[in-house]
């Protein structure tokens, strides 16, 4: 699939999962390109008369809420609860992501589980049978060193992602480092997902683990729903 197709891939997914927010929603708005389609085209609904406050995944997404008009919230303004989120992927196998290639799943995997609704946009070279592609994980700085052994004690090769506009490694909206964590196809994700989150200094990782209740997958012309 060439970038162009891609890119509008991206859109339609983005903007058909827009539409399915109901007046009054909650809504998680994620991060990445594919989710930056979702967030303009719930602007321009907001615009239209939709009434609905966004919870954002990142500094980006929030960027982009304030841009577009949508009013923003909180998970304390609203005790936690999340009516629908729309976020994007690395890589999808039924309802399991591979999430964090822009370093934000810490706060996107809080936002996402929340939700009562997890719908995941993406274009069509998401969709694999099994997960394979490197796991990111956020960790504190102090730790980095340790949970480096300890991903190759669970046979992963975990490389410090370094910053492409700046000199040294990637820092999250959190301030930590991100450590991509290979460990070829993912046969058990639930187990590599627990093991991940049970090391000290983890603040979180990229494996979402039974998480979507729809994927909106686009391609040039058309979208197609998967209800994993
Ligand atoms: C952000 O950290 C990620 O989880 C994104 O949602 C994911 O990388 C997908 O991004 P694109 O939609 O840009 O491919």
């Amino acid at each position: 699939m060439d970038e162009d197709t891609r890119r509008t891939a991206k859109r339609r997914a983005g903007e058909h999962a827009a539409e399915t927010v109901e007046d009054g929603a909650v809504v998680g708005l994620g991060s990445g390109s594919t989710a930056a389609h979702a967030i303009r085209a719930l602007g321009r609904r907001v615009d239209a008369g939709l009434d609905v406050r966004g919870i954002p995944t990142s500094y980006q997404a929030r960027g982009l809420a304030v841009e577009t008009g949508i009013e923003l919230t909180t998970l304390d303004e609203t005790g936690g609860s999340v009516d629908v989120a729309i976020d994007g992927a690395d890589q999808v196998a039924g309802a399991d992501l591979v999430k964090g290639g822009g370093a934000a799943h810490a706060r996107e995997k809080v936002v996402d589980t929340a939700a009562d609704e997890l719908r995941v946009v993406v274009d069509p070279t998401k969709e694999v049978d099994t997960l394979d592609r490197a796991v990111p994980v956020e960790v504190l700085p102090d730790a980095q060193a340790t949970v480096v052994r300890a991903v190759r004690d669970l046979d992963g090769e975990p490389t410090l992602r370094r910053a492409a506009h700046k000199s040294g490694p990637v820092v999250t909206d959190n301030g930590n480092p991100v450590l991509d964590c290979a460990f070829g196809a993912i046969e058990a994700p639930a187990a590599l997902a627990t093991d991940l989150a049970g090391l000290p200094g983890v603040v979180a990782h990229g494996l979402f683990v039974d998480v979507a209740d729809a994927v909106h997958v686009g391609t040039e012309s058309d979208v197609t729903v998967r209800l994993p």
